[in-house]
């Protein structure tokens, strides 16, 4: 029996951890940590209300647990509010992973800790988990800095670095990609998506079991983790027009320059997979593969 934390289980990736490792409540003991009161729609695993960037109270709830593993899902996401709130944006994003870092150490758990593409700063593409960082917006300096508190450590530490998560739990506090093309496309209204921007979209139930190989494996380091193949998001959008069945035409192409949005996005990301097919054995799909599988779920 391994015991689990998660922080941010009322989260997009929290939630489908905790449906996927509650599926094998005979392996897994699961705690899960979140801001405010329990969300995941689940009553079947130990669930504390707490904020994590609350140094002591973090460091002492996890002591009274003794985790094998935690696996970090909290952290700050909107990119453009990131930008805005710095102060913010590091306490949660840094700082909690450097007192994890510390427990972590003390107690010897492992930490799987989630990082993101817009590290890089887009001009290649297809990044291996050896590329140099580079990122351009202060969501991506943050998260950067994140993977730095572990790669300076001596913890057994897994990083899982992915893109454009898209999925549905229970009781969502945001929306992703796929769900708001979808519920726009579905009411008919026109919508105006990038087409000089490419990644490679991270269904979260793959994600998470990512995290569940990391923890039957033990398997350290950093990885990528998404499908297999760039697409420009306008790609992205036409894709699950087609796959449930909406109208293509309502999807209108938009330059970056003309979004003008706050924070600025790498244009193209993209990871190389092939470490993560070898060393953690992970079959990575196609999006439309994925979108198949989420569509399904839906139904
Ligand atoms: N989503 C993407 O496209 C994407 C892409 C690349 C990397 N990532 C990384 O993947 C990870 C998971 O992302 P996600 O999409 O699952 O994020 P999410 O849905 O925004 O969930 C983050 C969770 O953290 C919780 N949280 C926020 N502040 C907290 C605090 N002070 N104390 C305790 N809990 C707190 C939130 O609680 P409330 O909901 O109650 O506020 C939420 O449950 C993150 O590390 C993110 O950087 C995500």
């Amino acid at each position: 029996m391994k015991k689990v934390i998660i922080t941010g289980s009322n989260g997009l990736l929290g939630q489908s951890l905790l449906n996927l490792l509650l599926k094998s409540k005979h392996s897994y003991d699961v705690y899960g940590f979140s801001k405010g009161k329990n969300r995941s729609g689940r009553e079947d695993f130990n669930y504390t209300t707490l904020d994590v960037t609350d140094k002591v109270l973090l460091i002492d709830t996890v002591s009274k647990i003794k985790p094998d593993f935690i696996i970090n899902t909290a952290a700050m996401t909107n990119v453009d509010a990131c930008e805005d709130s710095r102060e913010t944006c590091y306490k949660l994003n840094v700082e909690v992973v450097e007192s994890l870092k510390g427990i972590s150490k003390k107690l010897k758990i492992h930490l799987i800790h989630i990082s993101t593409d817009f590290i890089f700063d887009g001009k290649k593409g297809y990044y291996k988990e050896s590329d140099v960082p580079n990122p351009l917006s202060y969501y991506g300096e943050s998260k950067l800095k994140s993977e730095q508190v572990l790669l300076n450590s001596e913890i057994d530490f897994t990083i899982l670095r992915t893109i454009l998560v898209y999925g549905k739990v229970f009781d969502m506090s945001r929306s992703n990609i796929v769900l708001w093309v979808k519920n726009m496309l579905e009411s008919g209204k026109e919508i105006t998506i990038v087409d000089d921007q490419f990644r490679m979209p991270t269904y979260v139930e793959e994600l998470a079991l990512a995290c569940k190989i990391v923890i039957d494996k033990k398997v350290k380091g950093i990885f990528n983790i998404s499908s297999d193949k760039l697409l420009s998001v306008y790609e992205i959008a036409q894709q699950i027009a087609e796959v449930f069945n909406l109208n293509k035409n309502l999807i209108k192409p938009i330059s970056t320059k003309a979004l003008n949005q706050k924070a600025t996005r790498p244009a193209k990301t993209g990871f190389d997979l092939t470490k993560t097919n070898k060393e953690l054995g992970f079959k990575t799909n196609s999006f439309k593969m994925d979108l198949q599988k989420f569509k399904e779920t839906l139904l």
